[in-house]
């Protein structure tokens, strides 16, 4: 904290002021803690969690309801460091680490460049390609959202980057895979069932929205069909999942559906409210 200027012997002139303290939800096995992640994560035992997947703010200028997208980029990497060391700090020596992030135009570095600082902590065991929206010849599939350019191509993907403690977790390739295209495979190659890995590109649309509503008022969600994918792939029953950038709880409702047992931390109350709305809503469904 600034110190108050001043003589600095009267006490109106140290007072320091404490963050809120966090608040806790519950809704059946999802329990949501409203605060900032770092205090939070500070908290949670060693050891506990079998699966993180997160998407933390990007540093691209979003404009989300509290938090300032916009940080020297130093103070943001130095951030996200602290954050991965209380990750690595409370993950099963078995966990999964997915972290979801993408560049700009303007920032193509930072992906890679928050990957990198995360390797004193992490191996990148896999690298994921989370296409949003793709074409194939003269096809195309998935949400086009178009940029006026004549430098850069549209940003069809993010990075979903599968960080583990020692590199050699075993993964459920074929519970998250796909059936085989060439059934005759199945013989020929002597596979016990009609399964294979989805391999390291996924894609996955956004789901058609007519407006900002639609998607919760927050510019930066994911579809829940990839925390899905990333907490099927780790193949824990009964996982512990943990988002420490929550936003609408989307990672939470995924934990929800696949009878896991989540954790998620946000800031902002509103996105909190959406959260607690939507497992409710889910759980009711
Ligand atoms: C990219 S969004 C996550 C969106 C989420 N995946 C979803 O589908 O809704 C990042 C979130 O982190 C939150 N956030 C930023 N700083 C935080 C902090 N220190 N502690 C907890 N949450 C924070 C923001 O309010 C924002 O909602």
């Amino acid at each position: 904290m600034k110190a108050a200027k001043g003589n600095g012997t009267s006490r109106a002139n140290t007072t320091h002021t404490k963050p809120p303290r966090a608040r806790r939800y519950k809704i059946g096995q999802q329990e949501i803690v409203m605060g900032d992640c770092l205090r939070a994560l500070k908290r949670v035992p060693a050891e506990s969690v079998d699966v993180v997947v997160t998407s933390p703010p990007y540093n691209i200028g979003l404009s989300y309801r509290s938090y300032p997208d916009r940080r020297e980029e130093e103070d943001y990497l130095d951030w996200m460091l602290e954050v991965a060391q209380q990750l690595q700090r409370i993950l099963k020596d078995d966990g999964s680490f997915f972290l979801n992030i993408s560049g700009s135009s303007a920032q193509p570095w930072l992906p890679f460049e928050l990957a990198v600082r995360l390797r004193d902590l992490f191996v990148l065991q896999n690298h994921i390609s989370w296409v949003k929206s793709i074409s194939v010849g003269e096809d195309s599939f998935g949400h086009f959202k178009p940029m006026n350019s004549q430098r850069f191509l549209h940003r069809g993907h993010e990075h979903v980057f599968h960080f583990t403690l020692h590199g050699d977790v075993r993964l459920d390739r074929l519970r998250a895979g796909v059936p085989y295209k060439d059934k005759s495979n199945i013989a020929r190659r002597g596979h016990r069932q009609d399964r294979r890995c989805r391999g390291d590109t996924w894609f996955i649309p956004y789901e058609t929205v007519r407006g900002r509503a639609e998607k919760f008022d927050h510019p930066g969600t994911f579809p829940v069909a990839l925390p899905e994918q990333c907490i099927l792939l780790h193949g824990r029953e009964g996982a512990r999942v943990l988002d420490p950038f929550m936003g609408t709880g989307t990672t939470l409702l995924a934990a929800q559906r696949l009878g896991c047992y989540g954790l998620g931390m946000e800031l902002d109350p509103e996105y909190v409210a959406i959260a607690r709305a939507r497992l409710k809503d889910d759980l009711a469904s």
